[in-house]
């Protein structure tokens, strides 16, 4: 596109919006083309900030005419380079759709716009005597849409389920303006093929979110309590799983020690052990009487510390993958024999056999990544367990996904984006 005619566009851009909320300087540009690991910088025209579903509407029609792309973004917090723009395209922040309707008591739901963060959905829950089944450190930047349009996990997937399990109903815009809309909030209900569903895990790729119509959860009795156990292989910890259990979360001793050292937390136990479990649970967890094991709400804190304590050593390569659970020993050892350079931390989810695999100054990021998704494509796990593609798994997607199911997809974005203008790195980039 010609200089010419994209002012062209970025003025009928701002007709829509306002001067306010078109953003060109590079210095108010700055954190909205970088990912938050640091790993992924890009560049763009311009961010726009819509304020209303009408907005996002026009914004699209006219990116649409003139062919030019977009990335939509919630709160940049994704880790997988899908939030920003890598060759240029127009970033749509969706932050100031942050409308929170009123909690319907008789469905157990509300709706709320894209923008909101996880953080805030909680709280509204939480004075309304519910809760939202969604949890994760990133609760404050990290938003509906955004959540949604990854699929997000969390620490609380093996009680409550992922994202999709929350959305009772969406509100999306797609590449050409068009509005599609359910936001009923019935539970239950068999009315054909749900396009809507579709828009969850789809990364911008589809369409853009613009609200979400969510189920609520009732709060238990009592409150659960934190137990933090020492162990020498992660299938130990494994046997702690019950139906009492909220969360069950695992971190290696590199974790540990990092976070102790650079967030001047004190030592939770006083024995030294490959790896710890953490343990959320409503009744006491099935430990057994000798394990070294300590009981303390605030242990949550060592977890939640994680990723902002290696992002400060260095910028990550971070592969986030899940295997079949009896092989989580396996894999745990396999990936430690790995030669990756540099330092690799161990954590996750491990109800789920989910791994975060993160690398702190190792050979080049593709390297790391490869010789990591070969070693789970050996333990028949997946590639992706909860932050999705974006940039930095396209091509291992490509390379594993079932031919039938790729082919089956390309056809859903030649529907509905055939000129490939909804965030286009992400899935079908180069
Ligand atoms: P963004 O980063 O802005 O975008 C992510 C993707 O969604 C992009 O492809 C973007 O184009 C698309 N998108 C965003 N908004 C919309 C919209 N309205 N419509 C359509 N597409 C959209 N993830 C987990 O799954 N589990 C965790 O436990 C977890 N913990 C984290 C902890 C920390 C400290 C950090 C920094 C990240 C963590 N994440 C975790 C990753 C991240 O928070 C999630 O991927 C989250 O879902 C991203 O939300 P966001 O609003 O920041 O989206
Ligand atoms: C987590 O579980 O802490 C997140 O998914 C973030 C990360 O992988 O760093
Ligand atoms: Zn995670």
């Amino acid at each position: 596109m010609t200089s010419r005619s994209e002012e062209a566009v970025l003025s009928a851009l701002r007709e829509v919006v306002g001067e306010a909320h078109v953003l060109v300087e590079p210095d108010m540009v700055a954190g909205y083309v970088r990912d938050w690991t640091g790993r992924w910088t890009g560049h763009t025209a311009a961010v726009i900030r819509p304020g209303s579903v009408e907005e996002v509407q026009a914004l699209l029609r006219i990116c649409h005419s003139a062919r030019m792309a977009v990335v939509p973004q919630g709160g940049n917090t994704g880790l997988v380079g899908g939030s920003v723009p890598h060759h240029g395209e127009i970033v749509l922040s969706l932050r100031r759709l942050d409308q929170i309707g009123p909690i319907d008591t008789g469905k157990l739901s509300l709706t709320v716009g894209a923008g909101v963060t996880i953080g805030s959905v909680q709280e509204h829950a939480r004075r309304a005597g519910l809760r939202y089944g969604i949890d994760l450190a990133s609760r404050d930047s990290a938003t509906i849409g955004g959540t949604i349009a990854t699929n997000a996990g969390g620490t609380h997937v093996v009680s409550n389920g992922d994202t999709r399990r929350q959305v009772l109903g969406l509100e999306v815009v797609l590449a050409d303006g068009t509005r599609l809309s359910r936001l009923d909030g019935m539970s239950k209900a068999s009315l054909g093929p749900d396009p809507l569903q579709m828009m969850v895990g789809s990364e911008g790729t589809l369409g853009v979110i613009t609200a979400a119509r969510l189920r609520l959860l009732p709060v238990e009795a009592g409150a659960p309590m934190v137990v933090l156990v020492a162990v020498e292989t992660l299938g130990e910890g494994l046997r702690f799983l019950g139906p009492e259990v909220r969360a069950i979360e695992f971190f290696d001793r590199a974790c540990l020690e990092a976070v102790i050292e650079h967030r001047g937390l004190p030592k939770p136990l006083s024995s030294e052990a490959p790896f710890y479990v953490l343990i959320e649970s409503l009744d006491p967890p099935r430990v057994p009487e000798d394990a070294v094991a300590v009981v303390d709400r605030t242990l949550w804190a060592y977890r939640e510390s994680i990723t902002e304590t290696i992002n400060g050593l260095g910028v990550p390569v971070k592969l986030d993958v899940a295997v079949p659970l009896d092989r989580v020993d396996g894999f745990a050892i396999a990936v430690k024999d790995l030669d990756l350079g540099g330092e690799t931390y161990l954590f996750g989810h491990l109800a789920e056999g989910n791994f975060h695999v993160n690398v702190v100054g190792g050979h080049d990021p593709e390297a790391v990544v490869d010789r990591v998704l070969e070693l789970v494509v050996g333990f028949d796990g997946v590639i992706a367990s909860e932050h999705g593609i974006g940039v930095a798994k396209a091509d291992w997607w490509r390379r594993t996904t079932e031919p039938a199911i790729l082919e089956f997809q390309r056809r859903v974005k030649e529907a509905l984006d055939p000129d490939r203008t909804m965030n286009p790195s992400v899935f079908w980039g180069d």
